[in-house]
């Protein structure tokens, strides 16, 4: 259950009608932890070319995830980090962004990044720089989001490092932020009101041709230096998109026209109803004002294939969702509060409240294992999940992560998979599951699950860890201390019961 393999990925570009180019040196794929950038990495490697990858936080499993790729620690806010990840590069993926800091805070982050970037790789003397942002008229009144995409373009633009810049809008695919909101919308709700941008125009591309896009372009020299706008194979307003997934999963839905287009508002009130938080959901949203159309297709013969329209590219995603094989989800990349990305060995002074539970079995350390990695998504926490969906929903209001995010896949997890409101933060086979919190707590939280070999038996632990020096916090902690003693108790015996 623990996903080791990276055979079970389909690869996209198969098909692509350009080569692999021998002459390429090594190429850093930077965002590798991010949706994106997740995906192109395999396929990068399946054709050959040497990969380094830039991430923030070095896991375990990255050995496993990327194997036979080098890895750089290094954030874009720091050039000597970036000068370092950069040294030997040939050409390098820019696919960095911080839409998880949330409206405001990202914007300014994402131009440092981008300048720190553009100064280090013409000082690493880097050849190409590949950046994929975002579709719209720069000369139109855009959203702070998309305005940033290209702003962030404009930056890379400025130094002596050529730039291929590809523009996309939507992006669908199993595990993408807003495919994930407009399937959700569409399955949960009966009745859908259209604001007044529910009617702008759209060129939603699917995921496999955004990547065949990006490796395209690495293997056309012609595109060196240029800036091209990537669509899907038709032009939809939002309202039609919604539509077309309703007819898709043949769902009869009212769809009402509604006067006013408060995106705060509807974005909270999505929020509540998908797994997307608001921070992020907002800002797609206020994209939605303008639209977001290819304006020129020279792409179309640099690198020549056929796009997926709209509705295959949802069948695809529906696809590999039933069929269990999502292999990056928008939640992959870090929570927005940095700090909470500090690990628990890494705490200077271990947690001062801890509190744990057990029981002996005699039933197999990997069936066990199996059971404890099963819990939460859809199947729940196995016990009192009305609690854990209680805590999830005053989570959301509280404008946080909540329960909803659920899991990547049913049947297997990874280092850095979200498990509802927590973080996979380490996972050893048969032995240990360690889950860091990301729901809004006045501290830090972990739960870990070990399985200690007794002779003949297996010990089943559960420990929950809890870091805080505030009043509140401490008030937090005790008030949750009957809650905690009923609901792992129960929940190691059910793990045990399900093995
Ligand atoms: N996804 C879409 O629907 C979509 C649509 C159109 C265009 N795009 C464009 O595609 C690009 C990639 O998007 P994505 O969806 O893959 O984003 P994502 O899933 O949010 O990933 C963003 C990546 O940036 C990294 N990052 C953020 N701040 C960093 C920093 N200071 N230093 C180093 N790395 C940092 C993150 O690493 P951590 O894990 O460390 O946070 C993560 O790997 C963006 O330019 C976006 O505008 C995406």
């Amino acid at each position: 259950m623990v996903d080791q393999s990276s055979d079970k990925i389909d690869l996209f570009c198969s098909d692509l009608p350009t080569r692999f180019q021998p002459n390429i040196g090594k190429i850093l794929v930077t965002g590798a932890s991010g949706y994106i950038g997740g995906r192109l990495v395999p396929e990068l490697l399946a054709r050959g070319y040497k990969v380094r990858v830039m991430v923030r936080a070095i896991y375990s499993g990255y050995d496993a995830l990327w194997p036979n790729t080098e890895v750089a620690v290094a954030d874009a806010q720091d050039i000597n980090g970036l000068k370092m990840a950069l040294d030997g590069i040939d050409t390098a993926y820019y696919l960095i962004h911080s839409l998880r800091l949330g409206p405001k805070k990202f914007e300014s982050a994402d131009i440092k990044a981008a300048r720190n970037f553009r100064t280090a790789a013409e000082e690493m003397r880097i050849k190409r720089i590949i950046y994929l942002g975002g579709l719209g008229d720069i000369r139109s009144p855009l959203s702070s989001h998309l305005r940033n995409r290209a702003e962030v373009a404009e930056e890379l633009q400025r130094g002596k490092v050529p730039v291929t810049i590809l523009r996309a809008a939507i992006i669908v695919g199993s595990g993408s932020a807003s495919y994930e909101i407009i399937q959700h919308l569409v399955r949960k709700l009966r009745i859908i009101l259209i604001p007044r941008w529910g009617k702008n125009r759209c060129q939603p591309i699917a995921i496999r041709d955004v990547i065949k896009y990006l490796v395209g372009t690495l293997e056309t020299p012609e595109t060196i230096g240029k800036a091209f706008d990537i669509g899907g194979s038709g032009i939809l307003t939002y309202e039609t998109m919604l539509k077309t997934l309703g007819e898709v999963l043949q769902k009869k839905i009212i769809f009402m026209s509604v006067p006013f287009s408060g995106i705060k508002l509807c974005a909270y009130g999505t929020s509540l109803l998908t797994p997307v938080p608001a921070s992020i959901t907002e800002c797609l949203m206020e994209g939605l004002r303008s639209e977001v159309v290819c304006q020129d297709d020279t792409i179309k013969s640099l690198v020549p294939f056929q796009p997926l329209s709209y509705k295959e590219a949802i069948v695809r995603a529906m696809s590999r969702e039933d069929q269990d094989r999502v292999y990056t989800r928008w939640s992959d990349a870090y929570p927005s509060a940095h700090e909470l990305a500090l690990k628990l060995h890494e705490l200077k002074e271990g947690p001062a409240y801890i509190t744990s539970y057990s029981l002996t079995t005699r039933k197999s350390a990997p069936s066990l294992f199996n059971s404890i990695c099963k819990i939460g998504g859809r199947k729940g926490w196995f016990h009192s999940n009305w609690m854990w969906r209680l805590r999830g929903g005053i989570d959301r209001l509280l404008l946080g992560v909540g329960s909803a995010r659920g899991r990547r896949s049913r049947s297997n997890i990874k280092v850095n998979d979200v498990i509802d409101f927590w973080r996979i933060e380490d996972l050893q086979d048969n032995k240990k599951l360690l889950l860091r919190a990301e729901m809004k707590l006045p501290g830090r939280a972990w739960l870990e699950f070990n399985i200690i070999e007794e002779g003949d038996k297996r010990r089943l632990n559960t420990t929950a860890y809890y870091d805080t020096h505030s009043l509140l916090g401490k008030t937090y902690w005790y008030m949750c201390l009957p809650f905690h003693h009923f609901i792992f108790q129960n929940l190691i015996k059910e793990i045990e019961r399900r093995s």
